[in-house]
């Protein structure tokens, strides 16, 4: 039986249906009651929903042997974990927004707001520039506007967030999308479901493209 963790939510929901092209469906998980863990024995698959950013934890300790999570998380976390495959979905980047007069005013430290604290550090650490971090849990968009940051690193998906908050794009950080992730120990003994796994859902994504 392969343990899979999905991201609670759209991706989650996209991401169910390539497994289920795949052969290993378990209709049960669309149902829409608050059960988090579905089984189909016949498939040889148990599904959990977990918080998005949590999947990479579930997969780092074993308690599921796979998951999908966003490349967003897996720079941000470094989980210790395998990256099996670009399942190309969830695309979105990762970028340096602020308010459209926004001028870096270089002699002193930038203000930045972001859920991402580990990746903005390494972005503008390869940018030779001084950064003042300020960690924010959401609503990152708020900051340059109330005066906390001068810009902003976060998720970009359609831009809607950014435009109806009068917020332009001035940098792409990295490219994002959701990726099939393996626990370590667990590619070891299930080594053989795995591979099939991953296979078939190689397939799925190059029906895709
Ligand atoms: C994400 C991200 C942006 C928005 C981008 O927020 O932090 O705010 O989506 O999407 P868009 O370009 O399509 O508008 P999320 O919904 O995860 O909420 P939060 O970060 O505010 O918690």
């Amino acid at each position: 039986m392969l343990n899979i963790a999905l991201p609670k939510g759209r991706l989650g929901e996209k991401v169910y249906d390539m497994f289920a092209r795949a052969g290993y469906p378990c209709p049960a998980l669309l149902e829409n009651s608050r059960k988090l863990i579905f089984e189909n024995e016949e498939a040889g698959v148990r599904y959990f929903w977990v918080k998005p950013s949590d999947v990479a934890i579930y997969v780092e300790r074993g308690a599921a042997d796979i998951g999908v999570a966003g490349k967003d998380i897996l720079l941000e976390y470094r989980p210790d974990v395998y990256e099996l495959l670009d399942l190309k979905t969830g695309i979105c980047r990762m970028a340096v927004a602020a308010k459209k007069d926004f001028r870096d005013d270089t002699t002193r430290a930038l203000r930045v707001a972001t859920k991402f604290s580990n990746i903005a550090e390494h972005y503008y650490l390869s940018k030779g520039r001084d950064i003042d971090i300020i960690h924010l849990n959401g609503s990152i968009e708020i900051a340059p506007i109330l005066g906390l940051s001068d810009v902003i690193v976060d998720i970009v998906e359609t831009g809607t967030t950014l435009k109806e908050n009068d917020l332009i794009v001035y940098d792409t950080v990295v490219p994002i999308s959701a990726r099939l992730i393996a626990n370590k120990s667990g590619s070891r003994f299930k080594g053989g479901e795995i591979d099939r796994l991953v296979a078939e859902m190689a397939k799925i994504v190059e029906e895709k493209e």
